[in-house]
């Protein structure tokens, strides 16, 4: 290129880089793409968001007009789409053309850990993430900047970096792209408010114009000082270490659960002394079957992954741990629900209500309700499984196992039905597990499941939902996490 042509292309490039975004595209309609852009268009009526998908399924669920069916569920959620969608929020199949019409291109698509080849078990498969970039290489038109949201191993700004610059020399096009990493901070069931209400906005990268732009969306509704700006390493690496802190913290208050349980203590009267120390402080101290979601488990072991390859063995071996305890406080759920049980459950009618991996969402990824379902059914148990918003197909999907259209309580073969209401699933059972903190299971009617259950029963509460005096009012026995006074019934 020759000297004028290459100071006319910067210059349009800077031209372009000052001018705020007014076309953003987002790769991915899911958990993560589909609320962050709906609060981006809700919160900048200048900007034209594309939310585009290759899954057309996702894509005409989004389009519907029933708003009670998106594929997301999230409070707060189907009013902003009510008043955004084809406003200036938009969701489509027509990838590259959202790619070609863009200012500002958001990466959220699935980044699972590997199932197989190098890293597999630990190393997040990047495929998706490729070939979006590859994608974004061939359909970038001008400058382009290229924005990480998915949760990523250290470093992937550097691949897509590497990809959006070779695909460019190779084709000789004049596009230009800047790589910046922005990562989601969003909890599910409370990701419009923490959408609209961030602790901070995390934005890593090396080109100060594009910084800026990033900035200058958010800045539509927070506050500059809440906005962090660090290298692309650090950002990503923050992520990262966000989510193993949180997962720690949880691994760390379920270990004292079992603790509480074997010594007479009360893990909620240790959570609130230890949490009222302003340095510990309260928050994600609920003792639980085990934390699950589509990150926690994902990053630490990417945690992992990134220190074995630095030779960082103690480190790798310490955040491993986390992970490892998490698996066993899931076992230990259903081993002390099948020896409550008088040591066995074959043929018994257990209701589980919950399958959610938390309250207030439809998402079951990494559920601990999975693992303990298929250990129960192991076991031979008749499972009734409630879930106010998890529908019986996804249930299918997760347990890898179909419902039986009839439970024979005979059959000593384990077996699962999908339970429409909670009466159907307490009647005649022998136990209850409760292990989703849904707001409902938190004023189930004693009385009446009192009634319903088949005696001497067990109610199982995994998330600290129950009042213990109200279930042995009614002649339940009752097991809750971390209640060491349970400890003489066991
Ligand atoms: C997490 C991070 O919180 C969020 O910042 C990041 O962007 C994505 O990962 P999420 O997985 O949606 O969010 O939910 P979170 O509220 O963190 O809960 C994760 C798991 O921990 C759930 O299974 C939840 O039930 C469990 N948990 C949480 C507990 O068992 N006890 C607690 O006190 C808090
Ligand atoms: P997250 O929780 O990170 O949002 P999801 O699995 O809910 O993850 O959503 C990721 C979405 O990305 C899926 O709907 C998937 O179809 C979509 N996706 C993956 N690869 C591509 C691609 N190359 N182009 C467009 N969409 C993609």
């Amino acid at each position: 290129m020759g000297k004028e042509k290459k100071r006319i292309k910067l210059n349009t490039i800077k031209q372009k880089m000052n001018a705020s975004i007014k076309n953003i595209c987002c790769i991915g309609a899911g958990y993560v793409g589909g609320p962050t852009m709906a609060v981006i268009a809700d919160k900048c009526l200048d900007i034209s968001v594309h939310v585009v998908d290759i899954n057309q399924k996702r894509i005409d669920a989004w389009n519907q007009s029933d708003l009670n069916n998106l594929p997301v569920y999230e409070p707060g959620l189907a009013e902003i789409i009510e008043r955004t969608r084809d406003r200036n929020l938009f969701f489509s199949t027509e990838v590259n053309s959202a790619i070609s019409n863009a200012d500002m291109i958001f990466i959220s698509v699935n980044t699972p850990t590997k199932t197989k080849g190098i890293g597999a078990g630990k190393a997040s498969d990047l495929r998706w993430v490729e070939a979006c970039a590859r994608q974004v290489a061939k359909e970038g038109r001008n400058h382009t900047i290229v924005v990480e949201k998915s949760t990523l191993p250290v470093r992937t700004a550097e691949t897509i970096k590497k990809i959006l610059s070779s695909a460019n020399q190779s084709s000789n096009k004049s596009s230009t792209f800047s790589v910046l990493s922005n990562p989601e901070f969003l909890a599910e069931g409370t990701a419009i408010n923490d959408l609209e209400n961030p602790d901070r906005v995390l934005i890593g990268g090396d080109d100060d114009s594009s910084i800026k732009a990033l900035a200058n969306v958010y800045e539509h509704w927070v506050s500059a000082e809440k906005i962090l700006k660090t290298n692309l390493w650090s950002s990503e690496l923050s992520k990262l270490t966000a989510n193993a802190f949180l997962a720690q913290r949880i691994t760390s208050i379920n270990s004292v659960a079992a603790i509480c349980e074997a010594t007479g203590a009360d893990v909620r009267e240790v959570s609130l002394a230890i949490g009222k120390d302003s340095r510990i402080g309260s928050k994600f101290l609920n003792a639980g079957p085990g934390f699950g979601g589509s990150c926690f488990k994902k990053d630490i072991l990417n945690l992992v992954y990134l220190c074995r390859y630095f030779g960082l063995e103690e480190v790798a071996r310490y955040w491993e741990m986390v992970v490892t305890l998490n698996t066993w406080q899931q076992k230990r759920i259903s081993q002390l629900t099948v020896n409550n049980l008088f040591g066995t459950i074959t043929g018994k009618k257990i209701a589980v209500l919950g399958f959610a991996f938390k309250a207030n969402t439809n998402d079951t990824r990494d559920s601990p309700a999975i693992q303990i379902i298929n250990e129960l059914l192991e076991e031979g148990a008749q499972l009734f499984i409630h879930d106010p918003k998890v529908n019986e197909g996804q249930i299918v999907q997760d347990l890898k196992r179909d419902s039986s259209k009839c439970l024979e309580l005979a059959n000593s073969n384990g077996g699962w039905v999908y339970a429409s209401t909670i009466d159907s699933a307490v009647e005649n059972a022998d136990g209850l597990l409760i292990l989703t903190e849904w707001p409902e299971y938190r004023e189930l009617d004693w009385e009446n499941i009192s009634n319903l259950m088949r005696p001497p029963a067990w109610v199982f509460d995994a998330r600290s939902v129950t009042n213990p005096s109200e279930i042995r009012k009614f002649g339940l026995n009752l097991w809750r996490i971390g209640d060491g006074s349970n400890q003489e019934l066991i």
